[in-house]
């Protein structure tokens, strides 16, 4: 046993620019931190983000009564707890909040404790994090879908779909994928030099050309796939998050143009879509409440990963409604969505129970923090998300995946992609 000595919480900065919570635990003579993430385009679903907003010294974005309460409720709680025991130490976290969805304390507040202190036990026992989650042994590493074109909420270029991802499924290892990836990329760089577009980049580190046709965006990296040498679908698959909660409006869709259109007619243009771009994954291709709309989708669309990221909120009640209704394949796991790092292994659990791929993700507002590599290796997680080959808060996680990679040598294996 170690018992938890000291918490101390501070608010830093997340990628772009917004005001966060750190919080870093103490324990012997040593200590752990974390940072949490935070989302731009959230599910109605998710656990709560704790924000000062009536303080307009930071615009109503400060966290710093989150800060507090991890000073004085929480740190009064925790001190003097086993660090090794992460199930007591977010089952008291929860029980503290109270609420559904984390209202009182911030999912912020206690996510950040949370995972300080599964990174900090993994330190003391001094095993590496990945080793400390589900898998014991026979690790696997995950496929980056790496999102090299930005929409939606993500970009001000006016592309209805959020992420245009590409996964290089021929990667027989994590180093060879991201080889693949940076070729790809880098071709992607001089193809839209080439038109004339700009090169800057949006908040999860793809390219924000000023293009505003799905199509256009899929033309240029099917371009890219071709001009780097591989084949698209085969060697690189396109895969999309759509992010349709922000494409509704009375039951209507407006995913493929700014027209809005029925669940029926979208459902063609994705099946169009998904058969002339080669699109191996669909990421929320409906809204979050329309569990029909999925179901009909899948049904249509067999072979294709169809993953429900604010469909799920990394939340067990909502999974498991989903697996009933069968509205998708798989699930995307955002341990902010859902507020500690316990409740997310549970979910992960399930999820493997059910067959469904589970897929480790960012957030577009992220850190240098790189909790999430650890937790895609050790859950052996079929695929991660973290962006693009751009911003260091994205390249952080890949960077410690390749070292994780490393460390595993001969042992190191990559997952199945479907
Ligand atoms: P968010 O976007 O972090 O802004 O919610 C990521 C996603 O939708 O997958
Ligand atoms: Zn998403």
């Amino acid at each position: 046993m170690s018992k938890i000595l000291k918490i101390r919480a501070r608010q830093v900065f997340d990628s772009r620019g917004n005001p966060t919570i750190e919080t870093e635990i103490y324990s012997k003579n040593l200590s752990a931190s974390a940072i949490c993430p935070s989302g731009a385009s959230t599910g109605t679903y998710e656990a709560f983000e704790k924000r000062d907003t009536k303080n307009k010294k930071y615009l109503g974005k400060s966290v710093l009564n989150a800060v507090n309460l991890v000073n004085t409720k929480i740190s009064k709680k925790l001190k003097g707890k086993n660090i090794h025991d992460q199930t007591r130490i977010d089952t008291i976290l929860i029980n503290l909040d109270g609420t559904r969805q984390k209202k009182n304390l911030g999912a912020n507040a206690i996510l950040s404790v949370s995972m300080a202190a599964k990174k900090l036990s993994a330190k003391i026992k001094g095993v590496p994090l990945y080793k400390t989650f589900l898998i014991k042994n026979n690790y696997k590493l995950p496929y980056p879908l790496m999102n090299i074109i930005n929409g939606g909420a993500h970009a001000n270029n006016g592309l209805r779909i959020q992420e245009f991802m590409i996964r290089p499924d021929k990667a027989k290892s994590f180093s060879e994928a991201m080889h693949i990836c940076f070729v790809v990329i880098s071709n992607l760089r001089n193809l839209i030099i080439s038109r004339g577009l700009s090169t800057s980049v949006g908040d999860e580190g793809g390219f924000a050309p000023m293009i505003s046709s799905n199509e256009k965006a899929l033309d240029l990296v099917v371009a890219a796939i071709k001009r780097s040498g591989f084949k698209n679908g085969k060697d690189v698959s396109i895969c999309l998050d759509v992010a349709a909660n922000e494409l509704i409006k009375m039951k209507k869709y407006s995913i493929h143009s700014n027209k809005f259109i029925s669940v029926d007619q979208s459902i063609k243009k994705y099946k169009k879509m998904i058969k002339k771009y080669k699109i191996k994954s669909i990421e929320d291709p409906f809204g979050e409440n329309d569990w029909i709309a999925w179901n009909k989708l899948i049904k249509q669309t067999n072979s294709v990963q169809i993953i429900g990221d604010d469909l799920y909120v990394t939340n067990l009640e909502r999974l498991k409604k989903g697996f009933l209704n069968n509205s998708s394949n798989s699930i995307l796991i955002k341990l902010n969505q859902i507020g500690t790092v316990s409740e997310t292994l549970e979910v992960i659990k399930f999820a493997k129970i059910i067959g469904y791929n589970t897929i480790i993700s960012h957030r577009s507002g992220d850190s240098e923090d790189t909790f999430i590599a650890d937790l895609a290796v050790g859950t052996n997680s079929n695929q991660i998300k973290s962006g693009s080959l751009a911003r260091s808060e994205r390249v952080a996680k890949y960077n410690q995946l390749l070292r994780i990679e490393e460390e595993l040598g001969k042992k190191a294996r990559m997952n199945k992609v479907n």
